[in-house]
């Protein structure tokens, strides 16, 4: 509410009401015991006796989950989230397996490897973790629904073919969601490649290399040969530790799907990056409109896992249904579960009413 009524101020203030009226006769408001003040004449009220008010939340959103403020000395270092992005066939995939292959498959030989839009590295005794949907889907649809998924984008361009309209795309997806560059500057073992022309061409999109002094970090690699790859990891490490990126491990868990389906035998099952708390094993969730409790928990090894910390990709089953890539993972008690996911779905229905509605419409117009 923007005003509050002179008693209940008074009370809330733990003070005399006579003593409240006394300071706004003295602040120039005559103002009787049951008068509104605003809530700008209260703030300098309360500032009178040294106290300072906060205006009350909004009502309640009852499609919302109410949302847990972390202190400061809660937050604790958390590895590093990276999208590798790109032009088509620059090479993001042979990069992302490169990288795989150098550092987690010698401990992972005979697991079967499940596709969970995510996974991690383990490097220097530090982890990253890559995100192995296409970086635009990871941009679009999941910033779409408000979500932040990426500390760090690495730009893959192919050397021998340079910047090209999905380079420029990602770049620019990058700059609005504030997201830090790398460039990872692709194929150079081949004939053809040519990576200062593409440096070249990358500083007309004010990406200039730390080497021409500018401030954008630029390694030449090869997927194929395996060229530069400690390089990069090296880079995405220290650009993440200069960006102190920090989560509260001990709080109710928080995340968001990065992609879902709707398994024959196990049901509805979503891969969900955890971007807060630690997710447990037999936790009640609410994902978008859908709910449940945490049956089992994957990772991206398909190992059983029992908890699942900030900045770590998990596979989860026990959803009611299946949700979004996007939609946010919040635990809570069954009821508030239950109850928000029931308004989520009815929102959900009505909006898709008014497209079908607005198409019909348009359709017949088009008729005539
Ligand atoms: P999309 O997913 O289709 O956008 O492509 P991508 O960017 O994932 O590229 P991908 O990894 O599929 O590689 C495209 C082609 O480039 C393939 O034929 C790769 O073998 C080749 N390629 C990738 N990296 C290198 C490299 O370092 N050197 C050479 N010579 N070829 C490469
Ligand atoms: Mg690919």
């Amino acid at each position: 509410p923007e005003t509050i009524i002179v008693k209940d101020f008074a009370e809330k203030l733990g003070r005399e009401v006579g003593e409240v009226i006394k300071k706004l006769l003295m602040g120039g408001i005559m103002a009787t015991i049951n008068q509104e003040i605003d809530f700008e004449t209260a703030s300098l009220i309360a500032d009178e006796f040294g106290v300072t008010v906060t205006q009350e939340a909004p009502p309640e959103d009852p499609t919302e989950i109410e949302e847990i403020v972390d202190a400061p000395e809660t937050l604790k270092v958390r590895p590093p989230v990276v999208t590798i992005m790109g032009h088509v066939d620059h090479g993001k995939t042979s990069l992302l397996d490169a990288i795989r292959q150098t550092n987690v498959t010698s401990h992972e030989a005979g697991g079967i490897t499940q596709h969970i839009g995510a996974y991690q590295v383990r490097y220097n005794g530090k982890k990253i973790t890559f995100m192995d949907t296409p970086g635009h889907e990871a941009f679009t649809a999941m910033r779409a629904r408000g979500a932040q998924v990426t500390d760090i984008a690495v730009l893959v361009v192919a050397a021998d073919d340079g910047v090209m309209p999905q380079t420029v795309e990602s770049i620019n997806h990058a700059k609005s969601a504030g997201v830090p560059i790398i460039v990872a500057i692709n194929k150079i073992d081949k004939e053809s490649a040519n990576p200062e022309h593409v440096m070249q061409q990358l500083t007309e999109y004010g990406l200039i290399s730390e080497e021409w002094g500018g401030d954008t970090i630029m390694v030449p690699v090869s997927a194929h040969k395996k060229i530069g790859l400690d390089d990069l990891l090296e880079n995405i490490l220290v650009l993440a530790e200069v960006s102190e990126l920090k989560a509260n491990p001990n709080r109710p868990a928080q995340g968001v799907v990065i992609e879902a389906k709707l398994d024959k035998g196990r049901g509805p099952v979503a891969s969900v990056l955890i971007q807060k708390g630690t997710l447990h094993v037999g936790d009640t969730i609410i994902v978008g409109p859908c709910f449940g409790k945490v049956r089992a928990m994957n990772n991206e090894r398909g190992e059983r896992v029992k908890k699942a910390e900030p900045s770590i990709p998990v596979e989860i089953l026990g959803l009611n249904d299946v949700p979004e890539a996007g939609d946010i993972l919040d635990v809570t008690d069954e009821k508030t579960a239950r109850s928000v996911a029931e308004k989520r779905m009815e929102k959900k229905r009505s909006s898709a009413l008014h497209v079908n509605a607005k198409v019909t419409l348009d359709d017949l117009f088009n008729q005539i």
